[in-house]
């Protein structure tokens, strides 16, 4: 496993609570395209509104976004439709059970699925969906909530009965009290693609402290970018983080 620090990307967005998973998509991106400028074909499980799909889009990519919920769909459209990437956004109603149905095996150089698999019925099956859509030598990107994180969250907030449920719970949701179907750790995570026949190239964390800091973002963002970057990919920075984010290849054979 690959455990370098990330880069500040050149191209990309910059807000602090994205410049890791931007950093490793760009490093991907330039590794496939190895200077060539080649385009890739991206797949973007869950993407809601295009948060991930147009930026990439307006690097020149062609990006498929897979997303149930027609309400998104409508403001990717529109958000596509901003950027002047209309022709390099193709937008399909449909959930992560469904993958099967509307992406061809093996039709995707990069795999998106960020902040998704904490809300589908079958994480393992999604996952094995996103590891057939994406191409042999290909990338898979998923970011998933931290179960650490929510724990130190509500224990810093003075709630310790919720953080000792949240701490306790199979899956690492307060019962009853919570939007999210489940959370992961970076070792669950792990062995969970691991299952899917994909291999874990790099694991980051992605709001190390970004969640929990009072001052106003004007008056932190550069040093909170900074710092961010610099402790993503250490443990134990890494593994109490808002998000993981794990980049996996699907091997050649
Ligand atoms: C928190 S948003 C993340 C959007 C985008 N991936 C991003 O990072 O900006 C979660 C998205 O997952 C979608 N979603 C919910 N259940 C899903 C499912 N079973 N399969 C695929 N997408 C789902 C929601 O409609 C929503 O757009």
């Amino acid at each position: 496993m690959v455990d370098n620090m990330p880069r500040e990307s050149a191209k990309a967005p910059h807000h602090p609570r994205v410049a890791v998973v931007w950093s490793v998509l760009s490093a991907e991106i330039e590794r496939f395209a190895a200077g060539t400028g080649a385009t890739l074909r991206i797949l973007d499980v869950g993407g809601g509104s295009g948060g991930f799909a147009v930026p990439l889009a307006e690097l020149g990519h062609d990006v498929t976004v897979v997303e149930p919920s027609a309400n998104a769909l409508a403001s990717l459209r529109q958000r596509a439709a901003d950027a002047g990437v209309t022709d390099r956004v193709q937008a399909v109603q449909a959930d992560a059970d469904e993958l099967p149905d509307v992406a061809e095996p093996g039709s995707a150089d990069l795999v998106l699925c960020h902040s998704v698999l904490e809300m589908v019925d079958y994480p393992d099956t999604a996952l094995d969906a996103l590891a057939n859509a994406c191409a042999p030598g290909g990338a898979v990107s998923i970011l998933v909530a931290n179960r650490i994180a929510a724990v130190l969250a509500k224990a810093l907030s003075g709630q310790f009965a919720t953080a000792l449920d949240l701490l306790v719970h199979v899956d690492g949701v307060a019962e009853g009290r919570d939007t999210i179907k489940r959370r992961f750790e970076t070792a669950t995570l792990t062995a969970l693609v691991g299952g899917s026949g994909l291999v874990t190239e790099q694991v980051h964390g992605v709001g190390v402290v970004g969640d929990l800091v009072q001052a106003p973002e004007t008056a932190t963002g550069e040093a909170l970018r900074e710092f961010e970057l610099a402790t993503a990919s250490r443990v134990p920075f890494r593994d109490m983080a808002t998000s993981i984010h794990l980049l996996a290849r699907k091997p050649m054979r």
